[in-house]
C-alpha cells in the first residue's frame, strides 16, 4: 500500500475506508445487537491538531477541504477507534513463569506462595528494580499494546506496598507516559495486599497509606484514582471502607478489584460510587443486578480467567441485566501474563455469547467511561484522533480472527504511530 501526501497543513484527511465504525449512537449500558452498529462506507476521517474535525464520505471531505494533507489508503481498510485498556499492572519487575508452571501442574495457591511465588514475589522483584528499569519495562509493554491498537492504557501501582516504593512506581508510570505515544492513566493500588514486612494490622497499613501517601499523590499529581483488592487473601470490606471514605473525601475516583474469588467487593464499589468494579468472576445474580442498576462499570478481565484457568466474568448476564460492560487485559506477571486485549476480548465474546458490538464497545467507549474519559473511544467531531486500521473489507474479520489479525496502522492524536507497511 502507498500513502501519498498531497499537501500540508494542520488538517489531515485519511481514507477512503471501506468500512469505518465510529461507535456512535450506541447506549452506554446494556445489550447491543450488531444491527445497531453504524458502518460508514467509503469514509474518511479529517483530523485537526490531534482531534477529529469530521467523519464522512471521503470524496465529500476531500472536495470540501482542499488544503488538507491527504493520507490515501490503497486497498480495503476497516477503521475502529483506538482501544482503551482500562485495567493493567504493566509496571513490574521480574517474571512469574515458575508460578504458572506450578499452577498448571496442580499446585495450590498456598504451595506456590510457600515456594516464594505469588504477588509478594513480584513485590520483591519490583522493589529491586530501579526507576529507570521500571520505566523501560512500562514503555516496552505499552508500545507493544499500542502496536496492537490500544491507544490508552491504565497502569496500576501495587507491587511497591510501602510509601516510598508505591511512589517509585507511580513516578515511573508518570515518566513513562512521556516516552510512549500511548496515553498512560495511573492508579494507586497500594491496597493490593497487606505487605509481609508491615509491622501491624491491615487497618494500620491502610491508615498509614491514606494519611501519608494520598496527600503526596495530590501534591505531585501522580494519580486521580485509588484501587483496592477486596478478597479474603487481601482486604475485607470492613477494612476497606474507611480507606475509601478518605479517598472520596480527597476527591479521588475509586475502582475495585471485586468478586474475583468471593463476593463482597462489588457491593462496596456500588456503595462508594466507584467508577468501575473489575474481575467479577464470582458475582452472582444479586451482584449483577446491583451493578446493573448503578453507574459503576462492570469490567471483565478475560486475561485473568485464561491465566488462572478459571471461569469468565458473567458478561452476558451483566449486559442482559442492563449493566455497562468494559473488557480489559489485566496484564500482570501473575494471573494475566498474555497482555493481548483484542485476543482476550474476542475469546470472551465466544464463551459469553457477546455480539461484536458488545465486545467492541467494551474495549472502546465503555472502557473509556471506566476511566472517566469522555474524549475517546468514538470517532466523532471533537474526539481524540485515535484510531486503528485493519486490512480487510469486513469488520467481522477482526474478532473472527480472535486477535491473530493485528492492525496495519495505528494513529494517536492524529499522528501515525504504527505502520506495518513502512511507507516513506
Ligand atoms: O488483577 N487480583 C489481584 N491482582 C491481580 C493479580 C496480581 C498478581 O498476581 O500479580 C489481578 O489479577
Ligand atoms: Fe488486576
Amino acid at each position: 500500500m502507498n500513502l501519498r501526501t498531497i499537501s500540508m497543513n494542520n488538517l489531515k484527511l485519511i481514507g477512503p475506508f471501506k468500512q469505518l465504525l465510529p461507535m456512535t449512537g450506541l447506549s452506554p449500558k446494556g445489550a447491543i445487537p450488531d444491527s445497531e452498529l453504524t458502518v460508514l462506507e467509503d469514509a474518511g476521517i479529517l483530523t485537526e491538531d490531534g482531534k477529529i474535525h469530521s467523519v464522512g464520505k471521503f470524496d465529500e471531505l476531500r472536495k470540501a477541504q482542499t488544503g488538507a494533507e491527504i493520507f490515501h489508503l490503497e486497498g480495503d481498510h476497516v477503521g475502529l477507534p483506538g482501544f482503551v485498556d482500562s485495567h493493567t499492572h504493566i509496571c513490574f519487575g521480574g517474571s512469574r513463569a515458575n508460578d504458572y508452571a506450578m499452577r498448571n501442574a496442580g499446585k495450590t495457591y498456598l504451595e506456590i506462595a510457600k515456594a516464594g511465588g505469588g504477588i509478594w514475589d513480584t513485590v520483591t522483584q519490583t522493589r529491586k528494580a530501579s526507576k529507570e528499569e521500571l520505566i523501560k519495562n512500562i514503555v516496552k509493554r505499552a508500545n507493544r499494546h499500542l502496536k496492537n491498537g490500544t491507544t490508552t492504557i491504565e497502569v496500576k501501582s501495587g507491587y511497591g506496598l510501602s510509601i516510598d516504593e508505591e511512589l517509585k512506581m507511580l513516578r515511573s508510570i508518570k515518566e513513562a507516559n512521556q516516552s510512549t505515544s500511548a496515553d498512560l492513566i495511573s492508579t494507586c493500588l497500594a491496597a493490593h495486599m497487606l505487605p509481609k514486612d508491615f509491622d501491624g494490622p491491615a487497618s494500620a497499613y491502610l491508615e498509614e497509606i491514606s494519611s501519608k501517601l494520598f496527600p503526596v499523590l495530590k501534591e505531585e499529581n501522580l494519580t486521580r484514582r485509588i484501587d483496592a483488592f477486596i478478597e479474603e487473601s487481601a482486604f475485607s470490606t470492613t477494612q476497606i471502607e474507611p480507606y475509601f471514605k478518605k479517598a472520596k473525601e480527597m476527591e479521588f475516583d475509586i475502582t475495585v478489584h471485586a468478586d474475583q474469588f468471593s463476593t463482597g467487593g462489588s457491593m462496596v464499589a456500588v456503595k462508594f460510587g466507584a467508577v468501575s468494579a473489575d474481575h467479577l468472576e464470582a458475582s452472582t445474580q444479586t451482584e449483577i443486578d446491583l451493578l446493573a442498576k448503578s453507574d459503576t462499570i462492570a469490567t471483565a478481565l478475560p486475561g485473568a480467567s485464561l491465566g488462572l484457568g478459571c471461569n469468565f466474568t458473567p458478561a452476558r448476564k451483566i449486559l442482559d441485566a442492563g449493566g455497562a460492560l468494559a473488557i480489559a487485559s489485566d496484564h500482570n506477571p501473575g494471573s494475566a501474563p498474555m497482555g493481548d486485549l483484542l485476543t482476550q476480548a474476542a475469546i470472551l465474546g465466544t464463551f459469553e455469547k457477546l455480539s461484536n458490538a458488545e465486545v467492541l464497545t467494551g474495549i472502546t467507549f465503555r472502557a473509556a467511561a471506566a476511566l472517566r474519559l469522555s474524549d475517546r473511544g468514538k470517532l466523532a467531531e471533537g474526539y481524540l484522533a485515535d484510531f486503528s486500521l485493519f486490512h480487510t473489507d469486513n469488520y467481522n474479520e477482526i474478532l473472527y480472527n480472535q486477535g491473530s489479525f493485528k492492525p496495519c496502522m495505528v494513529w494517536k492524536n492524529g499522528e501515525l504511530v504504527h505502520n506495518k507497511h513502512k511507507t516513506p
